[in-house]
This record gives structure tokens, sequence and C-alpha cells, in this order.
């Protein structure tokens, strides 16, 4: 990896993706791209431009430009909001993913690709999760999901693509909010746990998902793609998890820190029904043993460092 094009490079993990990368490769070997309009705050330290990942020729032309080896490719619309508009979703998830790996084959280019918890369904087996089992997901971006894995399968087989990724679970940060997922009321949680000191969960009281703490993410995501190639089996979708947790939970450590904490419910029916057909825990074995995963954060340590990051912010305002 010597110059990195990040797509989708302003959303909840893009943002601190590109902090990282910059750390490692160097500001100016790693073009941050959205289809929003950088912010120049005077906080961007490396090259920044305006990439919609539904135009192969702007692709095309920001490879050539910075001479690109290696795109992690971040543009996708969540859960929620791509069951409220499947056709947007089908487009950006699919058509998106599309031309980032036909850009990629003309180029000789390495794509790291998220996939999710997402791409996992009711008939899936839903405690410890096996890394490769049914895949029927039931909404339309488990569905753009499991497309995109089978796509980045099909490009490292038929064309020699160098394609990896991971099944993230809900990921919780505290520098860019989420994006619109089923598993956004665990990052929201902690913003009113220390703002307003109460929280109504739109995911009901024990609904557990797999979670993990952004710092671990982003090991996840440049983990994989520095891994010894010839040791990956499962390349484009390996099963990656920190903690299986309900909002009871998360609300109980919350309290250990601020006792008069409190949380209610009222259910929204779309992305309950999008957390139930979900696992609620995932076996990563094949992560661990491949490449070497090993997540640092459980739910009590993230609970102590998102309070901490949150309430420095809050204060500084
Ligand atoms: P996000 O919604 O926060 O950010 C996505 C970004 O993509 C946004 O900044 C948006 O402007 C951009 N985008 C949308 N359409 C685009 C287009 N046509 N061209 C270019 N950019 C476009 O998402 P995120 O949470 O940062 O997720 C990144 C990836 O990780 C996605 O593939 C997502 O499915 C996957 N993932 C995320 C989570 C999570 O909890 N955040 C969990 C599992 C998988
Ligand atoms: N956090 C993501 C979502 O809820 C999981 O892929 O959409």
């Amino acid at each position: 990896m010597e110059k990195i094009l990040v797509t989708g490079s302003l959303g909840q993990i893009g943002s601190e993706l590109v902090v990282e990368l910059r750390k490692r490769y160097g500001n100016d070997n790693v073009v941050a791209t959205d289809i929003r309009r950088s912010i120049r705050d005077g906080s961007d330290v490396g090259p920044y431009e305006y990439l919609d990942c539904l135009d192969p020729h702007q692709i095309v032309s920001i490879v050539k430009k910075y001479n690109i080896d290696t795109v992690y490719h971040l543009a996708a619309l969540l859960s929620a909001v791509a069951e409220s508009k499947p056709q947007d979703a089908w487009n950006v998830n699919v058509t998106g993913l599309y031309n980032v790996l036909e850009t990629a084959r003309i180029f000789g280019l390495s794509v790291f690709t998220p996939s999710s918890i997402g791409a996992f369904g009711p008939a899936t087996p839903s405690v410890n999760t096996p890394q490769d089992t049914l895949q029927r997901p039931t909404s339309m971006y488990g569905v753009t999901k499991v497309a995109g894995e089978l796509l980045c399968d099909y490009y490292f087989k038929r064309f020699g693509v160098d394609t990896r990724g991971v099944r993230y679970p809900g990921i919780i940060s505290n520098v860019t909010p989420p994006g619109g997922g089923t598993t956004d009321y665990a990052v929201h949680i902690y913003y009113e746990a220390l703002s307003s000191g109460k929280y109504t969960s739109f995911l009901s009281a024990r609904t557990r998902l797999d979670m993990m703490y952004m710092p671990d993410a982003i090991e996840a995501a440049i983990g994989v793609m520095e891994a010894d190639s010839s040791k990956l089996l499962h390349r484009n979708a390996f099963n990656v998890t920190a903690m299986s947790v309900s909002p009871e939970d998360i609300a109980a450590e919350i309290r250990k820190s601020i006792p008069e904490f409190t949380l209610s419910y009222d259910i929204d029916p779309i992305r309950q029904s999008i957390a139930d057909s979900w696992p609620d825990s995932m076996d990563d074995r094949s992560a661990r043993e491949e490449w070497g995963w090993n997540p640092v954060y459980d739910l009590s340590s993230m609970t102590l460092d998102m309070l901490e990051k949150l309430s420095e912010r809050i204060t500084k305002k």
C-alpha cells in the first residue's frame, strides 16, 4: 500500500480510517473522497477530492491522477437508509462496488470492501454464527452485502484482483455520527447519557447484536489489508466481532459511571425487524487464525473511553 484512495471518507468509519492511514503511510499518500464537499476547516492534512462511485470515469481519473494502488471502498448506504431507498441502495452498494472493482481490474489495484452482520438472515444460525453458513438476508442492505461479497470473490478468482474484506458488526465511535443503520442506537445512547441522562431506544431491551469500538474496526481494515495474502482462505468476508450486547447491557455499563442514567423504549418496527433477522453473536475464529484478528476493547473498556472522549468534547464546546 503506497498510494491509497478512500471512498465515502466523510462517513463514520472513513473519517477515522483516513486519519490512521495518513499516520501510517503519510498524509500525501492517502486521498480522501466523498460525494459531500469536504469542510475545509484547517484540519485537512492531505488531498481531498469529490468522487461519486456511480461515475466510473471519476474513479479512473482519480486513480490515474494520484497513481493509486489500493482502495478502501467505504461508500455505501447503511441498513435503515437502504430499507427506505432500496433502489438507491442497490445502485450505490452494488453498482458503486462494481465500478471500483472494474477500475481495480484494469489498473491492478487492491480493494478493501466492508461487508456486515447484515449479510446474514433469519435462517442463519444466530448464536456463534459460523464463518461459512446460510446467507439469505431479508433487508435490501443485506442483499447488497451478499452480492458485494460474491462480486469480490469473483474478481479475485476470475481476474486475480486482490480483494479483501470483513463482516463488520455495529461500530461504536465518538467522532462522526453513524450514517443511518440499525445499530446506531449503540452510539446515540452514549451521547444522550452525557447530555440528558436518559435515552429512548428504538430497539428492544433484549435485542442482542455484535458490536465493536472504532479503534478495533480501523485495526481490522488495515490488518486484513496488510495480511500475508497466501494465508487468507476467506479473503472477502471475515466475521469480526468484539462483543455481543443488548441495549440493557450498555445501559448497565453506563450506570457504573452515571448511576442516574435511565433507558426507555419506543420500538421502530422496521429497524427492529432488521435487527431480529441478524445474528446475536458471530464466530470470528477464521479472522483470528488467518490474519491474527484480536480486538482490544470490550464493553467495559469501550464505555469508559466513550464517556471520557465525549465528555472532553462536550466540555470544550
Ligand atoms: P456512513 O454512512 O457513515 O458513510 C458512508 C459515506 O459514503 C458517506 O459519507 C456518504 O456521503 C458516502 N456516499 C454515499 N453515496 C456515495 C456515492 N455514490 N459515492 C461516494 N460516496 C458516497 O457509513 P460507514 O458507517 O462509514 O460505513 C462504511 C462501510 O462500512 C459501508 O460499506 C458499511 O456498509 C460498512 N459497515 C458499517 C458499519 C457501521 O456500523 N458503521 C457496520 C457494518 C458495515
Ligand atoms: N451498523 C450497520 C447498520 O446497522 C451494520 O452493517 O446498518
